[in-house]
Protein backbone atom coordinates (compact mmCIF):
# COMPACT_ATOMS: atom_id res chain seq x y z
CA UNK A 1 0.00 0.00 0.00
CA UNK A 2 1.49 3.47 -1.35
CA UNK A 3 -0.23 6.83 0.56
CA UNK A 4 1.34 9.96 -1.40
CA UNK A 5 1.49 12.68 1.57
CA UNK A 6 1.01 15.87 0.28
CA UNK A 7 1.08 18.73 3.24
CA UNK A 8 0.79 21.64 1.09
CA UNK A 9 0.95 25.43 2.84
CA UNK A 10 0.15 26.97 6.30
CA UNK A 11 -1.03 24.52 8.97
CA UNK A 12 -0.87 21.76 6.38
CA UNK A 13 2.85 20.43 7.09
CA UNK A 14 1.66 20.61 11.10
CA UNK A 15 -1.44 18.81 10.73
CA UNK A 16 -0.23 16.36 8.24
CA UNK A 17 2.37 15.49 10.46
CA UNK A 18 0.23 14.97 13.71
CA UNK A 19 -1.91 11.87 11.35
CA UNK A 20 1.64 10.21 9.99
CA UNK A 21 2.46 9.93 13.41
CA UNK A 22 -0.55 8.06 14.20
CA UNK A 23 -0.82 6.24 10.75
CA UNK A 24 3.15 5.18 12.43
CA UNK A 25 2.01 3.75 15.35
CA UNK A 26 -0.64 1.26 13.70
CA UNK A 27 1.56 -1.45 12.53
CA UNK A 28 0.47 -1.56 9.44
CA UNK A 29 2.81 -1.77 6.16
CA UNK A 30 2.70 1.27 3.88
CA UNK A 31 5.08 3.19 1.93
CA UNK A 32 4.59 6.78 2.28
CA UNK A 33 6.06 9.06 0.06
CA UNK A 34 6.00 13.06 0.70
CA UNK A 35 5.91 15.59 -2.36
CA UNK A 36 5.21 19.24 -2.16
CA UNK A 37 2.00 20.81 -3.45
CA UNK A 38 0.47 23.76 -3.48
CA UNK A 39 2.36 27.16 -2.81
CA UNK A 40 5.24 25.75 -0.99
CA UNK A 41 5.51 23.47 -4.41
CA UNK A 42 4.96 26.83 -6.38
CA UNK A 43 8.11 28.00 -4.55
CA UNK A 44 10.23 25.28 -5.32
CA UNK A 45 9.32 24.47 -8.91
CA UNK A 46 7.23 27.25 -10.40
CA UNK A 47 4.29 25.28 -10.50
CA UNK A 48 1.51 24.50 -7.86
CA UNK A 49 1.33 21.13 -9.13
CA UNK A 50 4.40 19.45 -10.03
CA UNK A 51 4.51 16.20 -12.48
CA UNK A 52 6.16 14.74 -10.06
CA UNK A 53 3.76 15.14 -7.64
CA UNK A 54 1.17 14.65 -10.01
CA UNK A 55 3.02 11.19 -10.84
CA UNK A 56 3.53 10.33 -7.37
CA UNK A 57 -0.35 10.96 -6.67
CA UNK A 58 -1.36 8.64 -9.27
CA UNK A 59 0.84 5.25 -8.46
CA UNK A 60 -0.76 5.68 -4.71
CA UNK A 61 -3.21 3.76 -3.54
CA UNK A 62 -4.39 7.07 -1.68
CA UNK A 63 -3.28 10.81 -0.97
CA UNK A 64 -3.00 12.63 2.22
CA UNK A 65 -3.46 15.80 1.86
CA UNK A 66 -3.33 19.16 3.94
CA UNK A 67 -4.07 21.99 2.70
CA UNK A 68 -2.90 25.15 0.25
CA UNK A 69 -3.41 28.46 -0.52
CA UNK A 70 -2.21 31.63 1.35
CA UNK A 71 -3.12 35.14 0.31
CA UNK A 72 0.48 36.16 -0.61
CA UNK A 73 -0.75 34.06 -4.21
CA UNK A 74 -3.68 35.94 -4.88
CA UNK A 75 -1.76 37.93 -7.27
CA UNK A 76 -0.31 35.04 -9.28
CA UNK A 77 -2.05 34.20 -12.55
CA UNK A 78 -4.70 31.51 -12.18
CA UNK A 79 -2.91 28.51 -12.94
CA UNK A 80 -0.35 29.30 -10.72
CA UNK A 81 -2.27 29.92 -7.89
CA UNK A 82 -2.13 27.24 -4.93
CA UNK A 83 -5.86 26.01 -5.06
CA UNK A 84 -5.06 24.83 -8.83
CA UNK A 85 -3.01 21.86 -7.15
CA UNK A 86 -6.48 20.42 -5.43
CA UNK A 87 -8.36 21.40 -8.43
CA UNK A 88 -5.52 19.67 -10.40
CA UNK A 89 -5.90 16.62 -8.60
CA UNK A 90 -9.32 15.79 -8.60
CA UNK A 91 -9.68 16.27 -12.27
CA UNK A 92 -6.51 14.06 -13.11
CA UNK A 93 -6.91 11.12 -10.74
CA UNK A 94 -11.09 11.27 -11.86
CA UNK A 95 -11.57 11.99 -7.98
CA UNK A 96 -15.71 12.67 -8.52
CA UNK A 97 -17.55 11.38 -5.04
CA UNK A 98 -16.70 13.43 -2.42
CA UNK A 99 -17.66 12.61 1.06
CA UNK A 100 -17.89 15.47 3.70
CA UNK A 101 -19.36 14.47 6.70
CA UNK A 102 -20.92 16.66 9.66
CA UNK A 103 -21.05 15.10 12.68
CA UNK A 104 -21.25 16.87 16.15
CA UNK A 105 -19.27 15.23 18.87
CA UNK A 106 -21.14 14.97 22.02
CA UNK A 107 -18.35 16.41 24.12
CA UNK A 108 -18.55 19.67 21.57
CA UNK A 109 -22.01 20.37 21.37
CA UNK A 110 -20.89 23.96 22.99
CA UNK A 111 -18.64 24.54 20.73
CA UNK A 112 -21.51 25.14 17.90
CA UNK A 113 -23.07 28.41 17.69
CA UNK A 114 -26.52 26.49 17.40
CA UNK A 115 -28.65 25.76 20.10
CA UNK A 116 -27.51 22.48 21.94
CA UNK A 117 -30.68 20.63 21.00
CA UNK A 118 -30.66 21.64 17.20
CA UNK A 119 -27.45 20.04 16.60
CA UNK A 120 -26.65 17.00 19.31
CA UNK A 121 -26.89 14.19 17.70
CA UNK A 122 -25.88 15.58 14.45
CA UNK A 123 -24.44 12.85 11.72
CA UNK A 124 -25.22 13.84 8.31
CA UNK A 125 -23.57 13.24 4.93
CA UNK A 126 -22.59 15.83 2.26
CA UNK A 127 -21.94 13.92 -0.86
CA UNK A 128 -20.62 16.50 -3.38
CA UNK A 129 -19.69 15.39 -7.25
CA UNK A 130 -15.79 16.82 -7.27
CA UNK A 131 -14.95 16.68 -11.26
CA UNK A 132 -18.12 18.93 -13.18
CA UNK A 133 -20.75 21.71 -12.96
CA UNK A 134 -19.13 25.30 -13.45
CA UNK A 135 -15.90 24.36 -11.79
CA UNK A 136 -14.87 22.93 -14.61
CA UNK A 137 -16.97 23.50 -17.73
CA UNK A 138 -16.01 25.02 -20.68
CA UNK A 139 -16.17 27.36 -22.18
CA UNK A 140 -15.06 29.91 -19.75
CA UNK A 141 -13.36 33.33 -20.35
CA UNK A 142 -13.21 36.89 -20.67
CA UNK A 143 -14.46 38.49 -23.86
CA UNK A 144 -16.53 41.37 -25.31
CA UNK A 145 -20.31 40.80 -24.83
CA UNK A 146 -22.24 41.07 -28.08
CA UNK A 147 -25.24 40.85 -26.48
CA UNK A 148 -27.01 41.21 -22.46
CA UNK A 149 -27.97 43.98 -21.02
CA UNK A 150 -24.47 45.89 -21.82
CA UNK A 151 -23.14 45.02 -25.43
CA UNK A 152 -20.01 46.42 -26.27
CA UNK A 153 -18.82 45.97 -22.69
CA UNK A 154 -15.89 43.41 -20.89
CA UNK A 155 -17.48 40.39 -19.40
CA UNK A 156 -16.55 37.16 -18.02
CA UNK A 157 -18.59 33.65 -18.42
CA UNK A 158 -18.07 30.31 -17.14
CA UNK A 159 -20.21 27.40 -17.55
CA UNK A 160 -22.32 25.32 -15.69
CA UNK A 161 -22.91 22.01 -17.04
CA UNK A 162 -23.27 18.06 -16.26
CA UNK A 163 -23.30 15.34 -18.73
CA UNK A 164 -25.87 12.69 -18.02
CA UNK A 165 -23.38 9.93 -16.81
CA UNK A 166 -21.92 12.33 -14.09
CA UNK A 167 -25.15 12.87 -12.49
CA UNK A 168 -25.90 8.88 -12.54
CA UNK A 169 -22.90 7.35 -10.93
CA UNK A 170 -23.13 10.58 -8.35
CA UNK A 171 -26.48 9.47 -7.93
CA UNK A 172 -25.53 6.22 -7.93
CA UNK A 173 -22.90 6.81 -5.33
CA UNK A 174 -25.36 8.79 -2.83
CA UNK A 175 -27.88 5.82 -2.81
CA UNK A 176 -25.30 3.22 -1.80
CA UNK A 177 -24.06 5.39 1.18
CA UNK A 178 -27.77 5.80 1.97
CA UNK A 179 -28.64 1.92 2.06
CA UNK A 180 -25.60 2.23 4.77
CA UNK A 181 -27.16 4.94 7.05
CA UNK A 182 -30.77 5.79 7.50
CA UNK A 183 -32.00 5.15 4.05
CA UNK A 184 -32.74 8.83 2.88
CA UNK A 185 -31.27 11.11 0.24
CA UNK A 186 -32.02 14.94 -0.07
CA UNK A 187 -31.11 15.83 -3.77
CA UNK A 188 -29.96 19.61 -3.73
CA UNK A 189 -30.87 21.60 -6.84
CA UNK A 190 -32.26 24.90 -8.54
CA UNK A 191 -33.97 22.94 -11.31
CA UNK A 192 -36.76 26.33 -10.75
CA UNK A 193 -34.07 28.23 -12.42
CA UNK A 194 -31.25 26.21 -13.84
CA UNK A 195 -31.60 23.89 -16.70
CA UNK A 196 -28.49 21.96 -15.69
CA UNK A 197 -29.97 21.36 -12.20
CA UNK A 198 -33.31 20.48 -13.67
CA UNK A 199 -31.35 17.94 -15.90
CA UNK A 200 -29.85 16.55 -12.44
CA UNK A 201 -33.37 16.43 -11.15
CA UNK A 202 -34.77 14.87 -13.29
CA UNK A 203 -31.35 11.55 -13.32
CA UNK A 204 -31.78 11.56 -9.71
CA UNK A 205 -35.46 10.63 -9.57
CA UNK A 206 -34.76 8.18 -12.23
CA UNK A 207 -32.05 6.59 -10.75
CA UNK A 208 -33.58 6.43 -7.38
CA UNK A 209 -36.33 3.72 -8.94
CA UNK A 210 -33.14 1.55 -8.71
CA UNK A 211 -33.66 2.36 -5.44
CA UNK A 212 -36.88 1.38 -3.86
CA UNK A 213 -36.11 1.18 -0.75
CA UNK A 214 -34.19 4.48 -0.06
CA UNK A 215 -36.33 7.45 0.61
CA UNK A 216 -35.59 10.31 -1.99
CA UNK A 217 -36.61 13.94 -1.78
CA UNK A 218 -35.77 17.04 -4.06
CA UNK A 219 -34.72 20.50 -2.54
CA UNK A 220 -33.86 24.03 -3.96
CA UNK A 221 -30.37 24.50 -2.75
CA UNK A 222 -31.86 28.27 -0.83
CA UNK A 223 -34.14 26.05 0.86
CA UNK A 224 -31.40 23.80 1.85
CA UNK A 225 -29.65 26.51 3.00
CA UNK A 226 -31.99 27.61 5.59
CA UNK A 227 -33.19 24.73 6.33
CA UNK A 228 -29.95 23.50 7.59
CA UNK A 229 -29.62 26.11 9.92
CA UNK A 230 -33.04 25.45 11.10
CA UNK A 231 -33.35 21.67 11.73
CA UNK A 232 -29.97 20.12 10.58
CA UNK A 233 -31.04 16.61 12.02
CA UNK A 234 -33.61 16.26 9.26
CA UNK A 235 -30.92 15.56 6.75
CA UNK A 236 -29.56 12.00 6.52
CA UNK A 237 -27.33 12.20 2.96
CA UNK A 238 -27.43 15.15 1.16
CA UNK A 239 -26.27 14.92 -2.90
CA UNK A 240 -25.41 17.65 -4.92
CA UNK A 241 -23.70 18.93 -7.68
CA UNK A 242 -19.80 20.66 -7.13
CA UNK A 243 -20.74 24.81 -6.75
CA UNK A 244 -23.95 24.01 -4.18
CA UNK A 245 -21.98 21.43 -2.62
CA UNK A 246 -19.05 23.49 -1.99
CA UNK A 247 -20.84 26.27 -0.27
CA UNK A 248 -23.18 23.78 1.26
CA UNK A 249 -20.41 21.67 3.26
CA UNK A 250 -19.01 24.60 4.83
CA UNK A 251 -21.87 25.77 6.41
CA UNK A 252 -22.80 21.97 7.77
CA UNK A 253 -19.15 21.77 8.90
CA UNK A 254 -19.89 25.12 11.22
CA UNK A 255 -23.19 23.38 12.54
CA UNK A 256 -20.58 20.74 14.36
CA UNK A 257 -18.79 23.70 16.30
CA UNK A 258 -15.87 23.51 14.88
CA UNK A 259 -14.24 23.14 10.88
CA UNK A 260 -11.16 22.03 12.24
CA UNK A 261 -12.76 18.16 13.13
CA UNK A 262 -14.39 17.19 9.74
CA UNK A 263 -12.44 15.22 7.22
CA UNK A 264 -13.26 14.58 3.87
CA UNK A 265 -12.74 11.51 1.04
CA UNK A 266 -12.62 12.10 -2.82
CA UNK A 267 -13.21 9.24 -4.65
CA UNK A 268 -12.73 7.92 -7.98
CA UNK A 269 -14.32 4.76 -9.64
CA UNK A 270 -11.55 2.50 -8.33
CA UNK A 271 -11.45 3.49 -4.97
CA UNK A 272 -8.22 5.91 -5.40
CA UNK A 273 -8.72 8.73 -3.16
CA UNK A 274 -7.90 11.55 -1.33
CA UNK A 275 -8.01 12.42 2.21
CA UNK A 276 -8.12 15.60 3.40
CA UNK A 277 -9.42 18.30 6.58
CA UNK A 278 -12.51 19.91 5.30
CA UNK A 279 -10.93 23.27 6.42
CA UNK A 280 -8.23 25.32 4.55
CA UNK A 281 -4.50 26.64 5.41
CA UNK A 282 -5.16 28.86 8.16
CA UNK A 283 -2.19 31.11 7.23
CA UNK A 284 -3.12 33.14 9.95
CA UNK A 285 -2.51 30.72 12.72
CA UNK A 286 0.25 28.38 10.81
CA UNK A 287 3.72 27.88 12.27
CA UNK A 288 2.23 28.20 15.88
CA UNK A 289 1.09 25.18 17.28
CA UNK A 290 -1.87 25.46 17.85
CA UNK A 291 -3.86 24.05 14.61
CA UNK A 292 -6.20 21.30 15.19
CA UNK A 293 -5.03 17.98 13.98
CA UNK A 294 -7.99 16.23 14.19
CA UNK A 295 -9.58 16.17 11.03
CA UNK A 296 -6.53 15.33 9.14
CA UNK A 297 -6.18 12.26 11.41
CA UNK A 298 -9.94 11.33 11.09
CA UNK A 299 -9.11 11.46 7.53
CA UNK A 300 -6.54 9.35 8.25
CA UNK A 301 -8.77 6.74 9.37
CA UNK A 302 -11.34 7.58 6.37
CA UNK A 303 -8.52 6.59 4.09
CA UNK A 304 -8.01 3.44 6.19
CA UNK A 305 -11.57 2.42 5.28
CA UNK A 306 -12.29 3.76 1.86
CA UNK A 307 -8.77 3.12 -0.18
CA UNK A 308 -6.60 0.38 1.98
CA UNK A 309 -9.17 -1.43 3.17
CA UNK A 310 -8.40 -1.42 7.31
CA UNK A 311 -11.41 -0.88 8.93
CA UNK A 312 -10.15 -2.27 12.11
CA UNK A 313 -7.41 0.65 11.91
CA UNK A 314 -9.82 3.11 10.91
CA UNK A 315 -12.17 2.30 14.13
CA UNK A 316 -8.59 2.28 16.43
CA UNK A 317 -8.41 6.08 15.33
CA UNK A 318 -11.59 7.35 15.87
CA UNK A 319 -12.37 5.41 18.66
CA UNK A 320 -8.88 7.58 20.08
CA UNK A 321 -10.29 10.81 18.73
CA UNK A 322 -13.47 9.79 20.82
CA UNK A 323 -11.16 9.06 23.87
CA UNK A 324 -9.44 12.01 23.93
CA UNK A 325 -12.05 14.82 23.88
CA UNK A 326 -13.54 12.86 26.51
CA UNK A 327 -10.58 13.11 28.16
CA UNK A 328 -11.03 16.63 28.46
CA UNK A 329 -8.52 17.96 25.49
CA UNK A 330 -9.11 20.60 23.11
CA UNK A 331 -6.90 22.79 20.56
CA UNK A 332 -8.29 26.64 20.20
CA UNK A 333 -10.75 25.81 17.99
CA UNK A 334 -12.62 23.53 20.39
CA UNK A 335 -11.70 24.70 23.35
CA UNK A 336 -14.34 25.62 26.20
CA UNK A 337 -14.59 26.46 30.16
CA UNK A 338 -13.67 23.47 31.71
CA UNK A 339 -11.77 21.90 29.35
CA UNK A 340 -7.61 21.86 28.71
CA UNK A 341 -6.37 23.42 26.33
CA UNK A 342 -3.57 21.81 24.13
CA UNK A 343 -1.26 22.24 20.62
CA UNK A 344 -1.37 20.72 17.60
CA UNK A 345 1.52 18.09 18.56
CA UNK A 346 0.17 17.32 22.30
CA UNK A 347 -3.20 16.78 20.61
CA UNK A 348 -1.58 14.31 18.32
CA UNK A 349 -0.05 12.81 20.98
CA UNK A 350 -2.59 12.53 22.85
CA UNK A 351 -4.00 10.42 19.96
CA UNK A 352 -1.07 8.08 19.31
CA UNK A 353 -1.00 7.07 23.52
CA UNK A 354 -4.81 6.57 23.65
CA UNK A 355 -4.05 3.62 20.15
CA UNK A 356 -1.11 2.70 21.92
CA UNK A 357 -3.41 2.57 25.38
CA UNK A 358 -0.76 4.78 27.28
CA UNK A 359 -2.32 6.75 29.97
CA UNK A 360 -2.97 9.96 28.71
CA UNK A 361 -2.07 13.01 30.73
CA UNK A 362 -4.18 16.05 31.35
C1 LIG B 1 -13.07 22.96 -1.00
C2 LIG B 1 -12.33 24.22 -1.33
C3 LIG B 1 -11.91 24.16 -2.79
C4 LIG B 1 -13.17 24.12 -3.62
C5 LIG B 1 -10.97 25.31 -3.25
C6 LIG B 1 -9.73 25.40 -2.38
C7 LIG B 1 -10.58 25.16 -4.70
O1 LIG B 1 -13.12 25.33 -1.05
O2 LIG B 1 -12.47 21.87 -1.13
O3 LIG B 1 -14.23 23.03 -0.62
O4 LIG B 1 -13.75 25.16 -3.95
O5 LIG B 1 -13.59 23.01 -3.96
MG1 LIG C 1 -14.94 24.89 -0.07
Amino acid sequence: MKIAVLPGDGIGTEIVAEAVKVLDVLDLKFELESALVGGAAYEAHGHPLPEATLKLAKESDAVLFGAVGDWKYDKLDRPLRPEQAILGLRKNLGLFANFRPAICYEQLVDASSLKPELIAGLDILIIRELTGDIYFGQPRGRRTATDGHFPGAEEAFDTMRYSRPEVERIARVAFEAARKRSKRVTSVDKANVLETFQFWKDIVTEVGKEYPDVELDHMYVDNAAMQLVKAPKKFDVVVTGNMFGDILSDEAAMLTGSIGMLPSASLNSSNQGLYEPSHGSAPDIAGKGVANPLATILSAAMMLRFSLNQPEAADRIESAVKHVLASGLRTGDIWSEGTKRVGTREMGDAVVAAITKKTITG
